[in-house]
Parts: structure tokens; sequence; C-alpha cells
């Protein structure tokens, strides 16, 4: 029997990750982690519940909270995508406003959000492992997955971030300028490496990723071949 694989994908806001880490898990036949997924819905939670993101007490009780009732339900979704529920009901769409990405970015520095959610990623991976799982995120090599099979620092300039960023939010709606969604991705980006647990962090065994000269059909491409070269008869 050939064992199941991890593969860890990690970067900052932009660089492409969820839709490269989507479409490398329908490629491999691995189920998809957004782990991202889950800070936003713990600040969707405190916001409906009228909690400050910086309420670092106050947040981690909320994820404690949600975690404890199982309010919180993450299970493969569509087109090799994740569907994450609060409360009952699929939350996809109102964890990608830009209030709930910085809300995101926000509760995920206190240590109490993060513990509260180590064990539903690890055990949502153990889950999935009959094939493989692609888990992405920001501490992903370097905290939750360790030991991951191949390990993915995926990358690129604020200038292209920002472009991807905007283009994304303008599909969904939204008013925001690019100078504005640059402002955003570079305070996520502050907040994201400067935290005192679990930084946006390289770790010293990932594969670096460039994806500002590319676009996203030829890092997908570069990643699965990172994939096969490590993973053989897994990949
Ligand atoms: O990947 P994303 O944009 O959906 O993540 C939203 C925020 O969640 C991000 O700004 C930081 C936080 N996050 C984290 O701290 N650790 C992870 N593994 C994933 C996301």
């Amino acid at each position: 029997m050939t064992r199941s694989a991890i593969i860890a994908m990690d970067g900052p806001a932009g660089a492409g990750k969820s839709s490269v880490a989507r479409r490398l898990a329908g490629a491999l036949g691995y189920t998809l982690l957004d782990t991202g997924a889950l800070y936003r819905a713990i600040a969707l939670a405190c916001a409906r519940a009228r909690v400050s993101f910086s309420d670092a007490a106050g947040a981690s009780a909320i994820a404690e909270d949600v975690v404890r009732r199982g309010a919180l339900v993450i299970e493969p979704g569509e087109g090799s995508g994740m569907l994450v529920k609060l409360d009952g009901a699929d939350v996809g769409d109102a964890i990608r406003t830009p209030e709930i990405s910085m809300g995101a970015s926000t509760v995920s520095a206190h240590p109490g959000v993060r513990a509260a959610l180590l064990d539903l990623q690890r055990d949502f991976a153990k889950r999935g492992l009959a094939r493989g799982v692609v888990a992405e995120g920001r501490d992903i090599g370097t905290v939750i997955f360790p030991d991951a099979d191949l390990k993915i620092f995926l990358t690129a300039s604020v200038e292209r971030r920002a472009e991807r960023r905007h283009s994304e939010l303008s599909e969904r709606g939204s008013q925001l300028s690019l100078e504005q969604t640059r402002d955003e991705v570079v305070a996520r980006d502050k907040q994201d490496e400067g935290r005192a647990i679990a930084p946006l962090r390289r770790a010293p065994d990932a594969m670096l990723v460039d994806s500002s000269d590319l676009d996203l059909e030829a890092v997908f491409e570069q990643c699965l071949a990172l994939a096969r070269e490590r993973l053989g008869d897994r990949a």
C-alpha cells in the first residue's frame, strides 16, 4: 500500500495560494485544506457577536466556544474546494470580504485562537488522508505539518499580489481601489509576519516559488512538477 501525502503551501496574501492549491488538489486527487478559511470564520463569528478582532480574550473565547460546540465545520467541497460552515450555514462568501480578511489576520495573532483551531486542522488532514492533502496557509510547513512530504512557499511582489487581490475582489463586486487593496495587502503582511506566534515565515526546507512574473497556470505547472518529483507514485 502506498502511503498518503501532505503538501504544505504557505505564503502571503495574494500570491495565488488558494487557486494553485485547489488546482493541485484536483490534479492529484487530494483533499484541499484551506486553513485561512478557519481564521476567517472565527473573525466572522466575532463580528456577529460584536467582539472586537483585537480583543484577545474575547476572540479566543469565541474560537473555543465555536469549536467545542462543533459549530465550525469544514468538509471537502465542490471542484476540489473546501466547504466552511458556521452554525450550520455555508459561510464561503461571507468570509471573503475585505473586513473579514483584516479581521482574520488580527484574530489569528491571538494564541488562544490558534490553539483552538489546531486539532481541527490536523483531524481534517487525517480524515482526508485516503490519498493526500494539500494544506494552505501561513504556518503549515512550520507549525501545523512540520513533517509534510513537500513544502512550497509561494510568494510574489506586493504590486503583483495587490493586482491579483484587486481583480478577485472586483469580480465579487467590491468597489475597493487598487491603492486601497495594496494598503490592505501591506497591512496584512505586516501583521502576519510580525506576530509573536506562528508568524508567516518560509520553512528552511520549503521550495520557493515566485509568482511575480508567472501566470497562475505556470505556477500550478511548476508546483505539480515539484509534487511529481518529490512524491513519485503518490502524486
Ligand atoms: O489565506 P487567507 O488570506 O484566507 O488568510 C486569512 C488570514 O488568516 C491571514 O491574513 C492570516 C491568517 N492565517 C493564519 O494566521 N494562519 C494560517 N495558516 C492561515 C491564515
